[in-house]
């Protein structure tokens, strides 16, 4: 770095993750879909200086300060920056926060490698942006799949698949598609969660493969739902995605209550989206109309809830 000051902002976007989340860190594919509400951060670098500070933490509500700089650090190895560098100072806003579930972690990162090479006169590819933000995300998860920083940084729907080159393809999805996203309230660690499913594996080898050869299938099927647009049955997908979550115990009485609420309130499917244990849930529902009553009904229950349309915004190339 040879600036005294340099000035930077970025997004990073967040994901919901359709069908697979866990099961997609021991390489069996998954489905997830941008959500666009973005974390935005800005930096700035003085020279002389020392040290990061952080304001407008971005509840992702995982771990404290320390993990923030830590993963910053991680971030700027990951860009092949000097991880002291006088001082940096990040802002960030989010205006979800403590929904975790949705990639704010991996929000973040992203947001930050983009804020990093604008500050640095850097024009950085895509590429380069994501494969920094997995570095800060293994600071969150110590071992994740990669999926958060992928739609985090390109903003599209996505078919991933852990260990291929590269691991993800494009997906296009017929027609929109209407999510109802709840928040539980409920704090989730990412890593917590991704650790109790190790144990279940060590503990039940085989169940926990039956679980994987099924949670292939699912997804395989709900993949050609999206794609020709039978939103019953994806639903359906999507039940089946939650009753295999909850057998890995990865659920919470809490989301699978909101979960049977959108159900009975006319949701095509229902399920909880991310590490669980907490966080957040989705529903797929058929129109606008019904989202947002499903979502006030949600909100009437004591759990703040959106309705949005994933992917209705094409940022090819990142934002
Ligand atoms: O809860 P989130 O947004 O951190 O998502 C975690 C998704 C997992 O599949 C559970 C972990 C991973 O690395 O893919």
């Amino acid at each position: 770095m040879d600036e005294h000051r340099g000035e930077g902002r970025g997004r990073g976007f967040r994901k919901a993750i359709l069908i697979n989340e866990h099961f997609v860190v021991y390489g069996v594919p998954a489905v997830a879909v941008p959500v666009f509400r973005p974390v935005e951060v800005s930096v700035e670098l003085h020279r002389p200086g020392k040290g990061i500070r952080l304001w407008g933490f971005p509840g992702a509500g995982k771990g404290g300060d320390g993990e923030m700089v830590q993963a910053a650090r991680a971030v700027m190895q990951g860009l092949g920056i000097d991880p002291e560098p006088g001082e940096l100072r990040i802002r960030c806003r989010d205006d979800l926060p403590n929904w975790s579930g949705l990639g704010s972690s991996a929000g973040f990162c992203v947001a930050l490698a983009r804020a990093l090479c604008e500050a640095l006169g850097r024009s950085c590819p895509d590429e380069t942006i994501n494969r920094a933000a997995y570095q800060g995300e293994r600071i969150f998860a110590a071992n994740p799949s990669g999926i958060d920083n992928t739609v985090a940084t390109y903003g599209r729907s996505l078919w991933y698949v852990r260990g291929r080159t590269p691991p993800w393809e494009w997906i296009r999805t017929a027609g929109p598609l209407r999510l109802v996203i709840g928040s539980s309230g409920l704090p989730a660690s990412t890593r917590e969660q991704v650790e109790r499913v190790a144990r279940f594996k060590e503990e039940r080898p085989s169940v926990f493969s039956a679980l994987l050869e099924e949670a292939g299938a699912l997804v395989r099927k709900a993949r050609g739902e999206l794609e020709v647009g039978d939103w019953p049955s994806l639903g359906e997908s999507m039940n089946q995605g939650h009753a295999m979550l909850r057998r890995l115990g990865v659920s919470h009485g809490v989301l699978d209550e909101m979960v049977a609420f959108c159900l009975r309130e006319g949701a095509l499917g229902a399920k909880l989206t991310g590490a669980g244990g907490g966080g957040c849930m989705i529903a797929l529902v058929e129109d606008a109309e019904l989202g947002t009553r499903i979502a006030a009904g949600l909100q009437r229950m004591g759990y703040p809830a959106i309705c949005v349309e994933p992917g209705a915004e094409d940022h090819r190339g990142g934002p």
